[in-house]
């Protein structure tokens, strides 16, 4: 269903709610909070622009991480308002809550083109329960409620789906911001219609999180090839050895059932032929998150299809980069989704960085190449080719769910055309 996007609103002076995913990476340095990547709130920029020429008075909210109620001043957007403002050079307003007097106050006194962001919409707990009393109240400074939120679709919470239900309600219009657009677009219509040879690459750890993505894919593509560990699930599934690779014993069927599929459609599945393994080992050390690091001792090319029982697969290895460069190079159509090894680690991004680079080459060929957000794009990045794709999604769980098939309760509430 085609939905209304901002390029046909009448927003002239009109007060619009705008959601935006600014769920950007921080990171403590001297004291304060400082933004590591500011793509997502760079990728509204055309959003925001245009709703300025229209005349709108943008009240923006956003939410920053997972406090659960709770008022974490680690969690603050209030950073962020300083990077959007640099961004879009002119000045954001910011008020430190997202409802109550202070925010109706100040989004009532904003003139035609002003821009406010309002304070975490996550500090309240009803945010995520969809709350309706709390979605009326931000609704109180929405005359017309727009969505670039892609990343954050996939959650009917109040900020996502309350309001826009109720706008509507109130015959507001509800619309698609510029992004949006441009995330349904790459991710929906072009993979509905991709030009042949449709390449599909999957990696990252788990079957059980692609495994409803590779069963849409494969009425579409004509090639997956696998990587990363959930490749090790397949070759339990085919009777290997996989040592202490990260597996899903339980997945086996699944996957078994994946390489049945592929093959009745005649889809080439490809899996890895060689990797690197390496011995990981336990360590004293807690990482940020306070979790013991792992140590991954003696790496080495391993070219049979069988894990040592001592050690875990960690990359594809040389013939496999060689094999999948081959079928990447011959591609029209490209979505990729999760890297094919442990990239955070430089022994293990080699598989990684080669089908950056393959399917950078393929673009400059011609290609479409589609990145599926989360972790392929940063390790797109990572490989510093991240101009040299078509497309590249704000999205991490909501690129997956939409690649899925899901209807995003994001998507869903915004007016149909
Ligand atoms: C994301 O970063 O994936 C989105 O902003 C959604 O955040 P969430 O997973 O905490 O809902
Ligand atoms: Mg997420």
């Amino acid at each position: 269903m085609e939905k209304l996007t901002v390029r046909d609103l009448d927003a002239a002076n009109r007060r619009v709610f705008t959601r935006v995913d600014y769920n950007v990476p921080m990171e403590e340095k001297d004291g304060r909070m400082v933004i590591n990547d500011a793509t997502r709130i760079r990728e509204t920029i055309p959003t925001l622009e245009l709703l300025i020429e229209k005349g709108a008075r943008i009240v923006l909210a956003a939410h920053l991480g997972r406090p659960r109620g709770k008022r974490e001043p680690g969690l603050s957007l209030r950073p962020v308002a300083a990077q959007l403002a640099e961004l879009l050079h002119r000045p954001v307003a910011f008020v430190d809550d997202c409802i109550g007097e202070k925010v109706e106050k100040t989004a009532n006194a904003l003139k035609p083109g002003d821009v406010l962001l309002l304070e975490n919409v996550r500090y309240y707990i009803e945010e995520e329960a969809n709350d309706a009393g709390f979605a009326q109240q931000l609704a109180k400074v929405a005359d017309v409620y727009v969505n670039d939120a892609f990343g954050a679709a996939h959650r009917a919470h109040a900020s996502t789906e309350g309001v826009a239900r109720i706008v509507a309600r109130r015959s507001g219009p509800c619309a698609a911001g510029l992004l949006m657009e441009r995330e349904l677009k790459f991710l929906g219509d072009e993979l509905e219609h991709p030009a042949h040879p449709f390449v599909v690459i999957l990696g990252g750890a788990k079957v059980s999180d692609k495994i409803l993505v590779i069963d849409r894919l494969l009425e579409k593509a004509d090639a997956l090839l696998i990587g990363g560990a959930m490749a090790y699930t397949f070759r339990l599934a085919q009777g290997h050895r996989v040592g202490k690779s990260l597996v899903e014993p339980d997945k086996a069927d699944v996957a078994r059932a994946a390489l049945d599929k592929a093959k009745s459609k005649g889809v080439k599945f490809l899996l890895p032929v060689d990797d690197v393994v390496a011995v990981p080992a336990r360590t004293d050390k807690r990482d940020k998150k306070g979790k013991p690091v792992i140590e991954y001792r003696n790496p080495a090319t391993n070219t049979g299809l069988d894990c040592p029982d001592d050690a875990a697969g960690l990359d594809i290895g040389p013939a496999t980069i060689k094999a999948y460069g081959e079928v990447i190079a011959g591609a029209k159509t490209i979505l990729w989704n999760g890297p094919m090894g442990l990239f955070e680690h430089k022994e293990f991004a080699a598989g990684t960085n080669a089908v950056a680079q393959a399917v950078a080459e393929a673009t400059q060929k011609g290609a479409k190449s589609i990145i599926g957000g989360g972790d392929s794009v940063k390790a797109i990045n990572q490989a510093g080719l991240g101009g040299r794709v078509t497309f590249m999604s704000t999205g991490g769980g909501a690129s997956l769910e939409f690649l899925e098939g899901k209807v995003l309760p994001g998507v869903a509430a915004l007016t149909n055309k």
